[in-house]
């Protein structure tokens, strides 16, 4: 469990805790279930990126996706990252953290034409477009403000990379970005569209990559790319290369962020310009846990069943990608036998899973399990179906934790609806 070990999660006296933090005092002054994120973790994998880079002339956008919690972002951000929002609402939680616009990126296989006013309006330093319509929908934009907008087109390299096909993003075919013809005769054509400046040229591959072959068979593809509109007079000033960095989830499987940085630098290089990246997972995935209790235990047929107070509504990733995410106990007792499990949450769907015969610590009501690795693509894509309040999420910071959104309330969910006498009236 190497992510568990190096992401100031760990056991003291069998007790689980987040930097300083036992786990159980949490729980005790919030409840359950809480999302946990360690700050010290999220410090360290920032870290770790910027250093595999350090002979690259680099920028990096954390990509705001995968954990939008106000105080995640800015704590990104004052470690010297950018951001890549990827709607309206990520720009405005990037504004409340306390962001400036020049050190955003924009986002979005379908941008609405509020959310293209927004970047170019408060000066984004670039905008992804993804189809011709799209730049000439900022080419006019710009013009009605009296700007130039900055525009790197998404170019779809079409090559395969191993991961779970609803996270595979470069093959052509799919909704992303465009295939490389029609984004070489925009490039070609620029002088159409007075209004936009093409600064870069963008490629995103997918998520939970964990092999380097797709970055460098991408990064060749660009430089024909690139050498070819540098000899038709456009010079970029930067290369984005995405996200899609893996993180260890199961055993020792991760990117090696340092060898690939080492490896490809010269690549980079060769480019002359600014590389731009944009993690996401890779910064936040395993600083976090969702922490839930056991209601109940029971057998249905051959099955162990535990059941939470967590579920698909707070993680959707196992039922989503079949995900596997390790579950410790808060408090680790040896002399316990060994079950498997699976474990589910309260909602009315069969699939509500968050994991499959999982081995664990014989269970009983009241226990609290925590489902690790729960920092990237849990909160962010979590649901109120069946009416289930989102949970509270908390960092923790040495010996401090604080709490950065609490548990909503049944009023906040039903702050804006109200029942119409004259509509519910039966003739
Ligand atoms: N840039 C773009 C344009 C993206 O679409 C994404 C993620 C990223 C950057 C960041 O990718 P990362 O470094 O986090 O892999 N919900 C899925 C992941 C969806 C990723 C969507 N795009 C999951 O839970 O695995």
């Amino acid at each position: 469990m190497q992510h568990f070990e190096d992401n100031f999660w760990h056991y003291q006296n069998n007790k689980l805790f987040c930097e300083n933090i036992p786990i159980e005092e949490i729980i005790l002054a919030e409840g359950s279930p809480a999302y946990i994120y360690s700050k010290a973790s999220i410090i360290k994998r920032c870290k770790e990126f910027t250093n595999a880079f350090s002979e690259v002339n680099h920028k990096v956008f954390f990509a705001v996706k995968s954990n939008s919690n106000l105080n995640v972002i800015r704590i990104i951000y004052n470690m010297g990252f950018g951001l890549d929002v990827n709607s309206g609402g990520e720009f405005t939680r990037a504004i409340r953290a306390g962001a400036h616009p020049s050190r955003m990126i924009m986002t979005g296989v379908g941008k609405t034409l509020d959310e293209i006013r927004m970047a170019v309006e408060n000066d984004m330093l670039m905008i992804k477009a993804e189809s011709k319509e799209e730049v000439e929908q900022i080419n006019k934009i710009a013009g009605e403000l009296g700007k130039i907008a900055p525009v790197a087109l998404r170019v779809n390299p079409d090559i395969v990379v191993q991961t779970h096909p609803n996270i595979s993003t470069a093959k052509s075919g799919v909704k992303f970005g465009m295939d490389p013809a029609p984004a070489m005769d925009l490039y070609l054509n620029r002088e159409r569209y007075p209004n936009v400046e093409f600064t870069g040229i963008d490629v995103h591959l997918g998520s939970q990559i964990l092999s380097f072959d797709p970055y460098f068979v991408t990064l060749k593809k660009l430089h024909t790319f690139v050498k070819r509109l540098e000899e038709h007079g456009l010079k970029l000033k930067h290369i984005d290369l995405g996200g899609g960095f893996g993180s260890p989830y199961h055993g020792g499987d991760r990117f090696h962020i340092q060898e690939f940085g080492k490896q490809a630098a010269p690549l980079m290089n060769d480019f002359g310009c600014d590389i731009f990246f944009e993690p996401g997972r890779f910064l936040t995935a395993n600083c976090g846990a969702i922490v839930s209790k056991v209601l109940y235990t029971k057998e249905s047929g051959s099955k162990n069943i535990v059941i939470l107070d967590s579920s698909m509504t707070e993680i959707l990733r196992p039922i989503l990608y079949q995900s596997y995410h390790d579950i410790l106990p808060v408090e680790k007792d040896d002399n316990r036998e060994r079950i498997s499990y699976d474990v589910v949450g309260p909602v009315c769907e069969s699939s509500d899973y968050l994991a499959k015969g999982r081995e664990l610590q014989k269970a009983k009501p009241d226990d609290l399990l925590a489902l690790m690795s729960a920092g990237a693509y849990a909160s962010v894509m979590s649901s109120n179906y069946n009416v289930r309040r989102k949970p509270p999420e908390i960092i923790v910071d040495g010996d401090t934790w604080h709490v950065t959104r609490s548990r909503e309330t049944y009023d906040y969910l039903l702050y804006d609806e109200r029942v119409i006498d004259d509509l519910t009236a039966i003739p």
